[in-house]
């Protein structure tokens, strides 16, 4: 099916800001898309406006009962001038699953595809060019339907917004370094049964209070366990967490309170495929930081959209600190970040058939 969406273009472009200090979210580009979801007619009236501020009801529902969805991708910029997209079908699917669970009305993957290509072409010079920048995608899906009573809302906005980003961890974009880690033993970020799956608001803001305390602790970010017995490693923060242990690259199974990662995919396949034996299992915290005092535990990394493969450099649980790899950069890191981001902005061959999608 052919997409078009109709554009009104802003009549005062912003200035833009200086590829080599741009943060993480801190700026956004000159236009949105929106479009509306009434109960009966569909999803319709997709198009690209001027960015800026949603008129809203201070009643709509997304604002109370977090009713929402969304998604992460990047755009990057190749050596010809154009514009890559890594698998934003993945993005599509996952949308679809994560809306399933909020009772949010599912979006053709197609559409969505076509919508973040349309958004993405438009404001195409806002794609930073210094080493290990990109243009963040942001889709989402929130409800401005006013109603206090609980319930799925029946008018739905779904809207994508553009950022020119650095890294996620401070300085990972000019050179990656090992993070300080707080395993989180008292909070959780989701249980089995709840959205930990999805990629919801809920999951993120209840995670804040651990960061909080991650950053008291002189850690970077928070390792999580899960909700039942605390004795399992889940996710880091806002991306999926690898261990190599041995000769075995391990990884948290799907077991329904982790973020099916994109990236987490992604690393999997290209690991698969360089002969590194994997395991998807759930790996106790003791085991984890047993291997890591006997040195058996060469390297640690999350892996995310927003943070790419950011490694680990020590975990702190309950007052002790644990050093990986006397807390340096282990090679297998550094191999799949060089291999991903490359492959991303076209700098290397893609490894992987039908990944890299240019616009
Ligand atoms: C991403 O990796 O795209 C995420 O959604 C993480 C974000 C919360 C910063």
């Amino acid at each position: 099916m052919e997409y078009t969406f109709p554009v009104t273009r802003t009549t005062s472009p912003k200035e833009k800001p200086d590829v080599n200090a741009l943060g993480f979210g801190k700026y956004y580009t000159d236009h949105m898309f929106i479009m509306d979801y009434d109960e009966g007619q569909g999803w319709h009236d997709g198009r690209i406006v001027p960015y800026g501020p949603l008129s809203i009801d201070p009643a709509a529902a997304t604002l109370h009962y977090a009713q929402m969805s969304f998604e992460g991708m990047k755009a990057y910029l190749n050596p010809q001038g154009g514009i890559n997209l890594f698998r934003p079908d993945m993005n599509a699917k996952r949308m679809q699953n994560s809306n399933d669970r909020l009772c949010i009305p599912r979006i053709d993957e197609e559409l969505f595809v076509e919508a973040v290509k349309a958004l993405v072409k438009e404001d195409a010079d806002w794609t930073p060019n210094a080493p290990g920048t990109s243009l963040y995608i942001r889709p989402f899906i929130i409800s401005p339907e006013p109603s206090m009573a609980v319930h799925p809302a029946n008018h739905y906005w779904f809207i994508i917004i553009l950022s020119p980003v650095a890294a996620y961890y401070e300085g990972n974009d000019k050179e990656l370094h090992g993070s300080r880690i707080w395993v989180e033993e008292n909070y959780i970020r989701a249980a089995v049964g709840g959205t930990g799956f999805a990629k919801c608001g809920g999951n993120y803001s209840c995670g804040m209070i651990a960061s909080e305390e991650a950053k008291k602790q002189g850690c970077e970010e928070v390792l999580w366990l899960d909700a039942k017995e605390h004795r399992y490693v889940e996710e880091v923060g806002t991306s999926n967490a690898f261990f190599k242990i041995g000769d075995t690259v391990y990884t948290s199974s799907l077991t329904g309170s982790i973020l099916p990662g994109v990236t987490r995919d992604s690393t999997l396949q290209l690991l698969r495929k360089w002969g590194v034996k994997t395991e998807e299992k759930r790996l106790e915290i003791e085991e984890v930081l047993a291997a890591a005092d006997n040195g058996t535990l060469t390297e640690a990394w999350a892996t995310g959209t927003a943070c790419v493969i950011s490694p680990i450099g020590l975990l702190k649980y309950k007052g002790t600190e644990h050093a990986i790899n006397g807390e340096k950069v282990g090679e297998l890191s550094q191999k799949l970040y060089d291999t991903l981001y490359g492959m991303q902005t076209g700098t290397r061959e893609p490894e992987m058939e039908g990944w890299v999608i240019t616009l």
